[in-house]
């Protein structure tokens, strides 16, 4: 039995901060952000609104366009680095918000690429035969981390949340493979030191700005360029399938520079690449979700295509996905 996706949603924050916004905060300009990253403006939550607010209104959407009620639903799989809070889960606040009174569900912290360790958990489950629907939800609070003093990082990131229902296929299209990898010897490169079992929440670590966001940008660079390229690379030879054969490309946007490495590396095509960093920024683990949701409103999938997914981050952890799309979208 595949697992294959029969409905996508996203939902960004009304409140959009541009460059020349930022350039009123730190010492940065629009011309070194467009320029390095790609990045125009990007979404911020207004006061108040948090990871399972997103996440909500992301699945009340599946549950719409599904035609589902809410207590079909069986799990909820919500990928993030900052739910509302470290327990409960994000997920559980999901499935209260939308009534999936049927429902169990966790969080998974996979960083950047959290929605594909959840899309594979999610799929893995269906393919058991012993689910029949499942939301796999990314979602992050970006800003919620983030420094606004620090330029290094502050102009990187966005908030906003994406998500897909997944279910038996019908018709044999879905799920084709995985790659998935994590190497955790990259931790010191890319973190949030404070707030967690190591360092709880003192004075101290407030002071010493811990609980944001702290990154090596080079190197980070220097592993998401090798190993996004290397692990699209790999999934194709794997499977038997060249470029050209891709329908779409939707890779985590971090920066487009990676992106633009790793379709070159598989002969990719800027028509078969969704770049839509320019508009939110990194939004982590909801990166994909949001493209795919956008390629479906845009009809650029159809029944039969292919479609690859990939994405590099903190951890490091990084992968891709192949699916045959199941519907004309
Ligand atoms: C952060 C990143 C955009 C920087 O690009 P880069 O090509 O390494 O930057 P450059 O080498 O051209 O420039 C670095 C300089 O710009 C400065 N700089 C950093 N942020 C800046 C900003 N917002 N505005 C202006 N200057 C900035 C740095 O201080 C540095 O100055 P120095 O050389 O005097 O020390 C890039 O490294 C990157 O995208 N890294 C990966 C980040 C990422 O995607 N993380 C998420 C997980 S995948």
């Amino acid at each position: 039995m595949k697992a294959t996706i029969t409905a996508s949603a996203r939902y960004l924050p009304e409140r959009i901060l541009t460059n020349s916004d930022l350039e009123k905060m730190v010492d940065t300009s629009d011309e070194w952000i467009r320029t390095r990253t790609g990045i125009v403006t990007r979404h911020i939550v207004a006061e108040g609104q948090a990871s399972s607010h997103m996440a909500t209104h992301v699945a009340n959407t599946l549950l719409e366009r599904s035609g589902s009620d809410p207590d079909e639903i069986e799990v909820i799989i919500v990928a993030t680095v900052t739910p509302d809070m470290l327990f409960p889960a994000t997920a559980a606040l999901v499935q209260n918000n939308i009534g999936a009174t049927n429902a169990w569900g966790f969080d998974l912290s996979g960083a950047c690429t959290g929605f594909l360790y959840a899309l594979e958990t999610g799929s893995r489950l269906i393919q058991s035969g012993g689910y029949k629907k499942v939301m796999v939800i990314g979602v992050d609070t970006m800003s919620s981390i983030l420094d606004f003093t620090d330029r290094n990082t502050c102009v990187l990131f966005g908030d906003g949340a994406g998500g897909v229902l997944l279910e038996p296929s019908e018709n044999s299209y879905g799920f084709i493979d995985s790659i998935l990898h994590t190497d955790g010897s990259g931790g010191a490169y890319l973190l949030m030191p404070g707030g967690g079992s190591l360092h709880p929440p003192t004075h101290e670590t407030v002071d010493k700005r811990m609980h944001y966001i702290r990154q090596d940008g080079k190197i980070v660079f220097k592993f998401a360029v090798k190993g996004m390229a290397e692990v699209c690379a790999d999934i194709l030879e794997r499977n038997g399938i060249s470029g050209k054969e891709i329908k779409l490309f939707i890779p985590h946007q971090a920066n487009k520079r990676i992106i633009d490495a790793a379709a070159k590396r598989c002969g990719l095509t800027d028509d078969q690449v969704l770049i839509n960093i320019n508009k939110y920024g990194n939004t982590t683990a909801a990166t994909i979700p949001i493209g795919l949701d956008e390629a479906v409103e845009e009809k650029r999938l159809k029944t039969g295509d292919l479609l690859l997914l990939a994405a590099f981050g903190a951890g490091f952890t990084w992968g891709s996905m192949l699916f045959r799309w199941g519907f004309d979208s």
